[in-house]
This record gives structure tokens, C-alpha cells and sequence, in this order.
């Protein structure tokens, strides 16, 4: 799928360690007449290998899967476990040592991000984040937007919920298009909103590219923007998720104290290996 994707014009093939195909998208990267340098290759580090020495070995290890250095490395989810201090650093030292060109976070809220800029040396380029009709990401594009940094949307279709939306569907019959078409039309036509919808068909694929020959109105713009509601999140992993920007306080407080609550069982457990160990 990613050769068909590359050979009818695709050019951003997003990645993760997590997803274990790395080498068959190094493969397929390799075996295509696109050259390299056309292709954007993102790739993500697991919240387990944030620790400095541990991240680098990581990222090498998907620079030998993929047979080539990505374009950007993320870091996949927050995690409070290891402090964000030690792995920024180590982020910016694969980058440094050439594993990477750019780097960046992904799950982050802006408490978040303000505090990975804050501890970074080098530029972070993006946060990639859940971005589709049914969910508002003011919030944080409007914070990147002010870093000027971009936002990459993923599961842009909403895990292929758009398609039976009945205000996306009325929308695309004036342009000829389907309803993801006119949910990833609504996000690129957005200033620095990147989309990476997935797809396992081919025309599927192919269909989901065909979305740079035509505009929504302002007014269309602002159908889809009032579809999003505080219930639209599809991915919330319990033990990842952080305190999202778009919770009510309440909860933003009990995920924070469980997040912290986390760091410190972590920490102990920890200290107490140590003399275990020695
Ligand atoms: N950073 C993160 O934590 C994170 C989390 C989730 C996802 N992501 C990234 O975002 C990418 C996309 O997100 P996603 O996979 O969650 O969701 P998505 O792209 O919103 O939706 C994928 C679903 O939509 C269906 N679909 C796609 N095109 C279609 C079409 N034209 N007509 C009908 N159905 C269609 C697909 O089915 P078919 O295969 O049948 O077409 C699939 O079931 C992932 O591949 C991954 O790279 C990142």
C-alpha cells in the first residue's frame, strides 16, 4: 500500500515504533522511483525508551529498520514517568548525532508543549495530535500557531466516521466530493494543519488524495467547525492520555493528580531497585 500510495502522488508516510512496520515502509520506500528527498518520513518513539541513551538506541534502531533517517521523530504520548528534561534532551542529541532532520511531540496539551520548548535546545517542529470535524483543537493550534509550529491531524476521518455524516455528505454533493474528502479539504485548508488519513484500499487511497482541486466557503468552514463536541474524542488511552486542553477543569485536575501520582510510584520504584540491584 505505501508503494501504490507513493506511485499515484503521496509524500508524507507517517510511522511509529509502536505500529511494527518499519521495515516493511523501508522496504517499500527503498523499492519505489520516488526519490528520497521527495518522501517525508515520520517516525515515533515509544514511551517506554524515553530514557536518555535508551531514546537514542531507539531512534537508531528505526533508522537501521527503515533503512534510512527519518524526517522528523516524535515523541508518541507525554509520559510523566521520566522526566521531560531527560528526554528532550536525548531528542535533541538524536538530532544532533544526525538520526533525524526535525523533531517534535505528539499527545501533547500546551502545558505540555510550553514546557518541551522551554527545555528544548533545538526547534520542535510539530505536535500530532487527534484532529478531525468532531473534535476542536483551537487550543493547541492556536498556541502553534503562535510558535509557528504545525499541527499534524491524525485519525482525520474520524476512524471512518465522517462518511455517514449527514452535513459533510450535503457539503460534498455541491462540490462533487464524498464526506472525508470534505473532512481533509476542511483540515489542510486550515494555516498549518497537516492531515495523514489511513487507508487499506486502494481506491480508497486514491480517493483520499483528491482533495487539492477545490475550496469550501467560509461558511462550509464553519458547518463543519460547529460539528465538534466535548464527547467528539475517539482516542483517550487510559494510563497515556495526559489532562487534554478541552476537559472540564475537574477532570483536567483528577488526570493531572493521576499523572503525577504516576511519577512518583515510578520514582519509587526506582529508588528502591537500587539497592536491590547493588
Ligand atoms: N500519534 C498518535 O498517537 C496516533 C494515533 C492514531 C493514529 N495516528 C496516525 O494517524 C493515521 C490515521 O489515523 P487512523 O488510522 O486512526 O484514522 P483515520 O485515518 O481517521 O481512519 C481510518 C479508517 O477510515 C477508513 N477509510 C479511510 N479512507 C476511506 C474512504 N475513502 N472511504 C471509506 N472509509 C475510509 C479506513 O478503512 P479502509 O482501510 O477500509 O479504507 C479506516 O478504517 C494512522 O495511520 C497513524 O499513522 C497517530
Amino acid at each position: 500500500m505505501v508503494g501504490y500510495a507513493l506511485d499515484i502522488g503521496y509524500r508524507h508516510i507517517d510511522t511509529a515504533q509502536e505500529y511494527r512496520n518499519e521495515t516493511e515502509i523501508g522496504d517499500a520506500i527503498s523499492a519505489s522511483s520516488v526519490p528520497r528527498e521527495d518522501i517525508w518520513l515520520t517516525t515515533k518513539v515509544w514511551v517506554d525508551r524515553f530514557r536518555d541513551g535508551d531514546l537514542q538506541r531507539s531512534v537508531e534502531e528505526s533508522v537501521h529498520r527503515l533503512r534510512t533517517e527519518p524526517d522528523l521523530v516524535l515523541l508518541h504520548w507525554p509520559n510523566a514517568s521520566v522526566p521531560l528534561r531527560a528526554t528532550i534532551g536525548a531528542l535533541n542529541d538524536a538530532k544532533r548525532r544526525g538520526l533525524t532532520k526535525h523533531i517534535g511531540v505528539s499527545n501533547f496539551t500546551v502545558a505540555l508543549m510550553r514546557k518541551a520548548l522551554a527545555l528544548s535546545r533545538e526547534p520542535l517542529l510539530v505536535n500530532q495530535v487527534e484532529y478531525h470535524p468532531y473534535l476542536s483543537q483551537r487550543a493547541v493550534l492556536e498556541w502553534l500557531r503562535a510558535q509557528g509550529m504545525a499541527l499534524i491531524a491524525y485519525s482525520p476521518l474520524a476512524l471512518g466516521r465522517v462518511f455517514r455524516d449527514e452535513t459533510l455528505q450535503q457539503i460534498g454533493e455541491r462540490h462533487g466530493k464524498n464526506a472525508g474528502q470534505v473532512a481533509l479539504r476542511w483540515l489542510v485548508q486550515q494555516d498549518g494543519v497537516i492531515a495523514i488519513p489511513r487507508s487499506s484500499r486502494d481506491a480508497n487511497v486514491k480517493a483520499n488524495l483528491d482533495v487539492f482541486d477545490f475550496q469550501l466557503t467560509a461558511s462550509d468552514m464553519a458547518k463543519i467547525s460547529a460539528l465538534a463536541s466535548p464527547q467528539g474524542r475517539l482516542v483517550d488511552p487510559v494510563g497515556l492520555a495526559p489532562a487534554w486542553d478541552d476537559l472540564s477543569a475537574t477532570e483536567r485536575a483528577r488526570r493531572n493528580a493521576r499523572r503525577v501520582a504516576q511519577a512518583v510510584r515510578a520514582r519509587v520504584g526506582r529508588v528502591l531497585r537500587v539497592p536491590l540491584r547493588s
